[in-house]
Formats: structure tokens, sequence, C-alpha cells
């Protein structure tokens, strides 16, 4: 089957490369003329595990290829793919710029029936945005051409995105014509085979379907955190009790556990767009706005510790910072904790040595030669003339490191520990001082 994305980030370049292996033929359209000529000489603008391989294989086979040409990409697919960005707008809302772009180029140049397919993340009644969108170029064109918008949200997990695309939990397709359903059917059956993931419903409920899985996720994930806070303050260790509630089948392991916060391109601005689209209808969503406060908070939770441990003053303080990304096997740096902490360290004067296994360059890019940042190679080298350590990601190379070696390197030997990797206990003998989310040595408010 012929198949156009629009967007080549993380969702468009994983679901084009993922498509063009099981045999379709795919085009990739991006505004981003950079991206596109690097991806047209094999280079892969993102890191996501697997990817270079399943993009340089289908483009040497000739299934995939990349264009910033709308005109070509319009009159390639069948099914025209919408993967591109919905940031936060000024309110919180999503941001329908991009999609919306992407409707009037559709509209602009088809000229024979189309599939429209919503992939991006949209609040409810974006399809039908799109559809007048598209509507009123055709009218405008004088062109009576029949057309279909589907709402096809996507669930994969960066890091482990080709795992997810190639064999979802589900997939839901949300249209008001049975016939596309068919036809995505067909499009998604090497996707299907072990059992039947699809999940047809209307378009309204596909895309709050999205909304409400990712603010699920991250309720449990805000949750979890203010048990942590309790716990710090009651004098329990967090790690119990999350073995302990975990053990419960109707509450699992999943999701609970405890730290410096989420971050990444999707939870905050979906719990955001989500709390606006219930305001814009009159409703006051208590829990999403408590979610999204207490991540807040719990972002500064690593600040706050560092800063009470040097009596509220960390300038000239040198601190070696464990993971850049806003979770391991990404280099998405959108929203991430550590960058909420290393911005307020160097703000109030301290010196934040920092390594990420993958999301150096990503670094680079946002941050340039910010004064007080210190990019380093390894995570061996940020201990250099270090005071503190602290961790934000769980990258598995930082699961185990040489304690005697960290106690001999830290000025002051302490570790604050935002993913709870340690088990206090082990780090006494080395004289190491240990302050994680809900557990480990308390310090006075
Ligand atoms: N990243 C994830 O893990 C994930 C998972 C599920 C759903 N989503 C959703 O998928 C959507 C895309 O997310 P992403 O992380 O891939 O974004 P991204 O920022 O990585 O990529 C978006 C791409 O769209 C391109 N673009 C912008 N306007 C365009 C236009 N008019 N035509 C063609 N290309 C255009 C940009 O240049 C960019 O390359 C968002 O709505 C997001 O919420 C993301």
């Amino acid at each position: 089957m012929n198949v156009t994305v629009f967007g080549s980030g993380y969702v468009g370049l994983v679901t084009g490369a993922c498509l063009a292996e099981v045999g379709n033929h795919v085009v990739c359209m991006d505004v981003d003329a950079n991206k596109i000529e690097r991806l047209n000489k094999g280079e892969i603008p993102i890191y996501e595990p697997g990817l270079e391989d399943l993009v340089s294989r289908n483009s040497e086979q000739g299934r995939i290829e990349f264009t910033t040409d709308l005109e070509k990409a319009v009159d390639h697919g069948l099914f025209q793919m919408i993967a591109v960005g919905t940031p936060p707008g000024e309110d919180g809302s999503a941001d329908l710029q991009y999609v919306l772009a992407v409707a009037e180029s559709v509209g602009r140049h088809m000229d024979e029936y189309k599939i429209i397919i919503d992939k991006s993340t949209v609040p409810v009644g974006t399809a039908e945005k799109v559809r007048d969108k598209i509507q009123a170029v055709l009218d405008e064109r004088n062109k009576s051409l029949e057309f279909d918008v589907v709402s096809n949200p996507e669930f994969l997990k960066e890091g482990a995105a080709i795992d997810d695309f190639m064999k979802p939990d589900r997939i839901i397709i949300g249209t008001d014509n049975p016939r596309t359903t068919e036809l995505l059917r067909m499009l998604y059956t090497p996707f299907n085979r072990n059992h039947d993931r699809i999940i047809a419903m209307d378009i309204p409920s596909a895309e709050l379907t999205k909304y409400a899985a990712n603010a699920m996720l991250a309720t449990k994930i805000s949750f979890m955190n203010e048990m942590a806070n309790i716990a710090e303050r009651v004098g329990a260790d967090i790690e119990h009790v999350r073995q302990g509630i975990g053990s419960d089948h109707r509450i699992g392991f999943q999701f609970i556990y405890p730290g410096c916060g989420y971050g990444g391109s999707c939870f905050p601005k979906d719990v955001q767009a989500l709390s606006r689209t219930a305001k814009s209808i009159g409703y006051d969503s208590k829990i999403l706005d408590a979610v999204e406060a207490t991540n807040y908070q719990q972002k500064e939770k690593l600040f706050e510790k560092i800063s009470r441990f040097y009596s509220g003053d960390v300038s000239g303080k040198k601190i070696a910072l464990w993971g850049l990304s806003f979770k391991p096997r990404t280099d998405d740096m959108r929203e991430a904790p550590s960058r909420a902490l290393l911005e307020k360290l160097i703000a109030e004067g301290a010196i934040v040595r920092a390594y990420d296994p993958v999301a150096m360059d990503e670094a680079r890019h946002i941050y340039g030669d910010l004064s007080g940042l210190e990019l380093c190679e390894s995570s061996d080298s940020t201990l250099e003339d270090a005071d503190a350590l602290a961790i934000v990601t769980e990258w598995k190379n930082f699961w185990s490191p040489d304690f005697s070696q960290l106690a001999e390197r830290l000025r002051d030997k302490a570790i604050f520990d935002g993913r709870n990797l340690y088990e206090p206990s082990a780090l006494k003998p080395f004289g190491l001082r240990y302050f994680a989310i809900g557990r480990g040595e308390r310090l006075p408010e």
C-alpha cells in the first residue's frame, strides 16, 4: 500500500519505517529541510534503538523515501498520516497549527480519494477541524472529491518505539465510516496477527482515549510521588510501600516508581491539554490539575534537598549530574527533570558537570555554551573535583557504580538520587550519605 507520513520525528519516523518494513511504500514528508537532508544521507536525527537499521534497510530497498515536496507527498499515499507535533500553546491547550497546516496541504494537492489519519495526539474535535479545513480548500479549488478523516492515536514509547509499533497492545481506530475501518484493518494486518488488537470506535472516543491513557499513567506517577513525600515525613521507606501495594493485582507494579517527576514530550503537555479542554467546556478537572501541580513540585525536589544539604547556599558547589534525557533509551530532553535541576543549580551559582549516554548532542543543542554547565565524556569524569552527585535518569550503567570510588572522589560524600537506584544500607559502609525520594537519609526542613 502507498502511505504518506507527515512529520519525521519520534512518531512519524518510527511509523514510516515500520510500515515500510512490512512491505508498504512510504513517503515521509517534513518541513524541516535539514532533517530531510540528513535522512536522505542515511543519518537518523534522533536516538531510538533499532531505528537506524530499519530505516537504512528499507531505504536501500526502495520502500521508504524522505522529501520536503508537499505535492509529491500528497500525491503518493492513499493513507495520509499526520504525525506532526502538537506542543502546548500559551494557555496549555494543544497547538493545532501544524496539524491544520498538513490538512491545508492535503486539501490543496489531492486529486483523488484519500484517508487522512490523525496520529498526532489531538483534542476531541480535531478530526472535525481537519475535515473542515480540507473541505474549505477543496471548495476554494472548485473540486468535489471524497475523503475520510480517521483518528488513530499512537501509543508507542520512546526507547521501545519499534517494538511497540510492531507489537502494539491496541490499535485504536476512530471513524464514522465502516469502509475506512476495513482499509485500516488491511494496513495494520501485519501488526495484528497474534490476536485482534483493533478497537474500533467513534472519533471523539478515539481522540479522548489517547489523553485518558496518558493522564492515567501520569496520575499513577504523581500519586506515588505524593506517597513518597508523605513517607519521608512519617519515617517510612517508600520502596517497601511500593512493593507492598504493587503486589495487589488490582494495583500492579507498573508505573508506581517514585522519582523526581515525569517529563518528556507527552505526559506534561497532554495532562495540561486535557485539563484545558475540560475547562473550555466548563468542567473543573481537579485530579488532572493536582497531577500537574504535584509533578511541578516534584521536579524541584532534588534541588530542594541539595540546597538544604548546603544550608541554602549552593553557590560555588560542583555537582556531578548523571542523566539528562527524560528517561533511559532516548535522547529526548523535552520537559526532562534534569533541566529543572541543572537550571536551578546554575541560577543559584553552582557548577553542574553532566553526563548522559545518548543525550549529549541534544544538551549541547539546547544549552550551547551555558556558563556553569560542563558536559563530560563519561559518568566517571563528572566526578572530577565534584562535591556531590545527583542522579536523574535511571540509565542501566548508573545502577551499580563503584561506591568506594564515589566515596573517595565526592568531596562531601553525598548522593542525591531522583530514581531510587540504590539500597541505602549498601552505601553506609562507604561513608556515603544517601538522599533519595521517600527513602534514605532525611534532611531537616
Ligand atoms: N514522542 C512520543 O513518544 C509520542 C508518542 C505517542 C504520540 N505522540 C504524539 O505524536 C505527535 C508527534 O510527536 P513527536 O514526538 O514525533 O514530535 P517531533 O517533534 O519529534 O516531530 C514532529 C515533526 O513534525 C514536523 N512538522 C511540523 N510541521 C509540519 C508540517 N506542516 N508538515 C510536515 N512536517 C511537519 C517537524 O519538523 C518535526 O520533524 C505529537 O502529537 C505527540 O504528542 C508522541
